[in-house]
């Protein structure tokens, strides 16, 4: 399997802290990659490189073999999903309907086919009575819902999702953890971003450790199927 994104002696730093050292790495689509390592290990930072909105300090960020200094964020967004560690502000449509809709619309698809594929998002996250919710008094777990449900919305090739069962109970971390397997399936790769043991060895076939800046351990748990 090819590589889709690839991260070359990636350094970073801010103020002169050294936050990334020198990082090298390369992530494929059939893998499901946990990302772990203790709080101000780096990862947040790491993937907020990948997507191109930090600016690596030293070495570089290719997404299939293309520099992602020179990508435009929107076109890095259509290929690689990603969702922020709080993603409250990610949604910005009044309702939970309208976030959902707001890619198909942007791209003039027909109102049939935006109601269609909105119906069947809702039904696989659970959204549907909260359809017409207004986003802004959602809580925390049904936003973390909504914001991973809207990005899939888009048809990623990849996603990135920082802490994405944090707010959820056991029952909707369950859910979506099935989602995200069937869509691994049918091809998508996945980066989770977690301290969940559990997640981990539910669904992870890679998990690369990081500490102090650095990747200190990666290793291949399970088969890429
Ligand atoms: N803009 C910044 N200025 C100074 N320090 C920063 C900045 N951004 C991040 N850091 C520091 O970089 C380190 C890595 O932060 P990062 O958020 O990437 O960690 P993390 O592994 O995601 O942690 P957590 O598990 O808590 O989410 C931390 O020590 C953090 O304080
Ligand atoms: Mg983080």
């Amino acid at each position: 399997m090819e590589t889709l994104i690839q991260l070359d002696g990636v350094s970073y730093q801010v103020k002169g802290k050294v936050i990334l050292k020198d990082i090298d790495l390369d992530l494929k689509k059939n893998e499901v990659v946990a990302l772990t390592g203790p709080n101000g290990a780096g990862k947040t930072t790491l993937s907020k490189i990948i997507m191109g909105v930090l600016k690596a300090s030293k070495g570089r960020v290719l997404i299939e073999n293309q520099n992602v200094e020179e990508l435009k964020l929107f076109e890095i967004g259509r290929k690689i999903g990603y969702m922020f560690q709080n993603p409250t502000h990610q949604i910005f449509m009044s309702t939970v309907k309208e976030e959902l809709s707001f890619a198909m619309k942007y791209n003039k698809c027909s109102e049939e086919e935006i109601e269609a594929s909105v119906n069947t998002m809702m039904t696989a996250f659970n959204l549907d009575i909260i359809g017409g919710h207004l986003t802004y008094h959602l809580s925390q777990g049904e936003k973390q819902r909504v914001a991973l449900a809207t990005i899939l919305m888009n048809k990623p090739e990849y996603l990135i999702l920082d802490e994405p069962f944090k707010g959820l109970d056991e029952e909707h971390k369950q859910q979506t953890m099935e989602y995200l397997k069937s869509i691994h399936k049918q091809g998508l790769g996945l980066m989770l971003i977690t301290h969940d043991q559990k997640v981990i060895d539910a669904f992870a076939n890679r998990i690369i450790i990081m500490g102090g800046g650095r990747v200190e351990e990666d290793k291949v748990i399970g088969p890429t199927d």
